[in-house]
């Protein structure tokens, strides 16, 4: 069921839900890598609106809260997942169950200063209606920052038929519940993650490649050494005109 209309890892996601809350903090990729590039790239968020797209568990739409942003809106396409980041966030964020595939008619135009999407958008073939609706509900000069698997790790990761373009994968995850869970992916080429960001109206300000925190090095040698020298994550920093 790769290419029908429900999203595609839906079903993963409401089995990854608990084990993922539980233990993305302590994972090298996410607690020691892509959660601390992302919030450094955010920086300051004092006084804003901001859009959490894919909140998952909750984790930045907290931390954003934490740091004094205004408003806080996050929609996830995991039920599950919403109601782990509801209880994280608490009262300060308006969390909507959504898949980012399709308009969110329930978010305001022109509304939010800054969109924020941490590991999700990878989930949707089809960038254009994500990135339209993020181009509808920021104000002008609003900005984007999003984080996506590194063509060249996922590459290594879900192996596609090819490097070039986007493509249908599966892969097996073991590390965050007792059961390996099958987890439906979108390989994507460099092109194919920059070049809709520029034709939705964005201008891109900056592009990371995710590096561990120094800290990983005494905790987990092995992953720190391969996520120093192998980027397993790009962050894209856009900012509309
Ligand atoms: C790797 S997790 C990242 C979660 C969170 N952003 C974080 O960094 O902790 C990916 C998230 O994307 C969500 N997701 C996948 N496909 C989606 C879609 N089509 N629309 C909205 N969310 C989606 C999943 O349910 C999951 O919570």
């Amino acid at each position: 069921m790769a290419e029908d209309d429900r999203p595609i890892a839906l079903d993963a996601y409401e089995k990854l839900a608990e084990g993922y809350a539980a233990k993305a903090p302590a994972k090298a990729e996410n607690g020691y890598n892509e959660h601390p590039a992302m919030r450094r790239v955010i920086g300051d968020v004092a006084g804003l609106r901001v859009f959490d797209a894919g909140c998952g568990p909750g984790f930045l739409t907290r931390d954003l809260l934490d740091k004094g942003a205004a408003f806080l809106a996050a929609v996830d396409v995991s039920p599950a997942m919403v109601r782990l980041a509801t209880a994280r966030a608490g009262e300060g964020a308006d969390i909507h169950l959504a898949d980012l595939a399709k308009p969110m008619p329930f978010l305001e135009t022109d509304d939010f200063d800054l969109v924020v999407s941490s590991l999700a958008i990878d989930y949707v073939r089809d960038w254009r209606t994500p990135l339209s609706e993020f181009v509808r509900i920021l104000r002008p000069g609003g900005r984007l920052v999003f984080s996506v698997q590194h063509p060249t790790a996922s590459y290594e990761w879900l192996k596609p038929p090819s490097a070039f373009g986007v493509h249908y994968c599966e892969v097996k995850w073991t590390s965050f519940t007792d059961q390996p869970v099958t987890v439906p992916d979108y390989y994507r080429s460099f092109e194919e993650i920059v070049n809709p960001v520029l034709a939705a109206g964005f201008r891109i300000a900056r592009i990371e490649e995710t590096r561990p925190l120094p800290e990983l090095q005494a905790i987990n040698p092995y992953k720190f050494h391969r996520n120093d020298t192998f980027p397993t994550f790009m962050i894209i920093d856009a900012q509309l005109s």
